[in-house]
């Protein structure tokens, strides 16, 4: 049955729709259900996907997130979206990669809802206090030479999502919008296919900082429980600059590292 505020289904058609008439919709895979757009885009990388080749779900019975999670991808609870990129200077981005991944989807957001949401380093988008985005980057290797010589970019955006007990609290949706899955998928497509001229053209970091929401916060590192620092800054890279109570100052680089915001006393 359908829901008064259930999306329109997403489709090729559909998601062409919002796009510019040039964009190429061969690019576009769009399943009803998948394990994970990522796996299957690290697959297709693997055979020589070409860059740009783009993937978007209805719904993932084995959605992933970072550090080892899953990632609830319920039917028509959201969009989930995975890009192949193969940028010319795999390694030197691909820390930056992640974080102007999370502007340039959270401009995605907003072009679609008119709500800009917070970030939470490196590429958690929350809205109204609760995660309305996960946003996995995984490189994949060349198999013949074992050198990465690609990089996946997946996101999920809950749109209409119902969660369970356990997510209730944490999870959220982005505020509804009219056939907002083709819209977001279509914003996605086209940001994120351009987004290595995002990072040469650097005008990202200053909104990301301008949008975090850890900077000049207290946070927990989740691998060193009980630990307290003060976010000091996030660097040019990309790199949360953090300080503990003793004063020593320190960066995180890696997004293998998960955070929690904490108060001081
Ligand atoms: C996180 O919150 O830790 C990241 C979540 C990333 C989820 C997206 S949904 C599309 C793509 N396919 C996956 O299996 N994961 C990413």
């Amino acid at each position: 049955m359908m829901r008064d505020n259930a999306q329109k289904e997403l489709s090729v058609d559909g998601i062409a729709r919002y796009l510019p008439a040039d964009f190429k919709l061969e690019k576009i895979q769009v399943y009803e259900v998948i394990g994970s757009t990522n796996t299957e885009a690290k697959r297709q990388a693997v055979k020589g996907a070409s860059y740009g080749t783009i993937l978007v779900a209805n719904a993932q019975t084995a959605g992933r997130g970072r550090v080892g999670r899953n990632f609830y991808s319920p039917r028509d609870g959201g969009v989930y979206f995975s890009i192949i990129l193969r940028p010319a200077l795999l390694r030197e981005t691909t820390v930056l990669m992640t974080v102007a991944a999370s502007v340039a989807v959270a401009d995605a957001i907003e072009a679609v809802c008119g709500v800009y949401p917070k970030i939470k380093w490196v590429n958690d988008l929350y809205y109204q206090e609760k995660k309305v985005c996960g946003i996995l980057a995984e490189l994949v290797s060349n198999p013949h030479t074992g050198t990465p010589d690609a990089v996946v970019i997946g996101v999920g955006i809950n749109c209409n999502a119902e969660f369970p007990e356990e997510l209730m609290e944490i999870a959220g949706n982005i505020p509804p919008v009219e056939d907002a899955k083709n819209r977001l998928a279509a914003e996605l497509s086209l940001r994120l296919s351009k987004l290595e001229e995002m990072i040469s053209c650097g005008k990202f970091l200053p909104k990301y900082r301008e949008n975090s929401m850890v900077l000049g916060k207290w946070i927990t590192l989740l691998q060193e429980p009980g630990s307290l620092y003060y976010v000091r800054g996030i660097g040019e890279r990309g790199e949360l600059m953090i300080e503990d109570k003793n004063g020593m100052v320190r960066s995180l680089t890696t997004g293998e590292i998960s955070i929690r915001l904490a108060t001081a006393d």
